[in-house]
């Protein structure tokens, strides 16, 4: 292996600690502490740990976590209901409604109904227009998550050429316009894309994150190119990300490990979106 680890875990640490630092100016301001509610379905294991850290770690932020669990048949209208208490309620400045939601929800239906200023996931599509057009708004915590260690990285990315691989709501689309917005190139890649290799080749930086294990080949890559791999796949050797790190990282200059990478990174960059929040609210 020859490429530099890129420890999320340890800038996730920082930034949560740099917003933490935050918190007691704007309790002093508002006279309230910054409120995030996270609404759980059911009882998804892979769901419910995540709700279990985002309340500890917006505690120990010094944030106010309101968790509403609901059980695994409730029904649309209840879900709308919560959404539109969550969003009237002046001591919630951020909502989550964790995903996956189950079958008989319209998950699309209860993510338009968040007030888009209070949506912290960046989910509604008011604010995935507001990115693509380059209007102030909220963007998904994952890819920023991406770009900020990009950026701690390779400073400037300007002009650099990007490939994100995987075109979801959640990662792959936002991820390719903070790029555009950051001026590189980009290709959006998924996958059917025919001859990724082809595309990886000129690539100084690669996103991937397309939901398969072990997907992107290290012999596919640029040398040096700086790799960030958003995967989270559970396989019989436990958990993997999509690309196939030993290979990899004896190309890559730099590349995040799964797990320890980008994973911690998305509930800091929650906290951080959460305090925007609070802040434009009061503004
Ligand atoms: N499920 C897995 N990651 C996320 C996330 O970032 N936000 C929400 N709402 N659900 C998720």
């Amino acid at each position: 292996m020859s490429a530099a680890l890129i420890d999320g875990k340890a800038f996730a640490a920082g930034l949560r600690a740099r917003i933490a630092e935050r918190v007691p100016a704007f309790r002093e301001a508002a006279g309230r502490a910054p409120g995030l509610a996270v609404v759980l379905v059911g009882e998804d294991p892979a769901s419910a740990v995540y709700v279990r850290s985002k309340g500890k770690q917006t505690r120990e932020a010094g944030m106010e976590s309101f968790e509403h669990k609901l059980p695994a048949d409730a029904d649309q209208a209840t879900l709308l209901a919560l959404v539109e208490q969550l969003n009237a309620d002046p001591a919630v400045d951020g909502i989550l409604v964790q995903l996956p939601l189950p079958a008989h929800i319209d998950a699309d239906e209860v993510l338009l109904r968040i007030d888009p200023d209070k949506d912290v996931d960046g989910f509604h599509p008011v604010n995935a227009g507001r990115l693509a057009t380059g209007l102030p708004g909220f963007v998904p915590c994952t890819p920023l998550g991406c770009l900020m260690l990009l950026e701690d990285r390779l400073g400037d990315l300007s002009g650099l050429d990007a490939v994100v691989i995987g075109r979801s709501n959640i990662v792959g689309k936002p991820m390719a316009a903070l790029l555009t917005a950051k001026s590189c190139t980009v290709t959006l890649a998924h996958s059917r894309t025919h001859n990724l290799p082809h595309y990886l080749r000129h690539a100084d930086i690669v996103v991937a994150a397309v939901g398969r294990p072990h997907f992107v080949k290290g012999e596919w890559l640029k040398p040096g190119a700086t790799v960030i791999d958003v995967g989270i796949n559970r396989t019989e050797n436990g958990l993997t990300g999509d690309v196939d790190f030993d290979s990899a990282a004896s190309v890559a200059g730099a590349i995040t490990p799964v797990p320890g990478g980008v994973g911690p990174m998305t509930i800091a960059v929650l906290l951080r979106n959460t305090l925007v929040a609070a802040h434009r609210r009061e503004g």
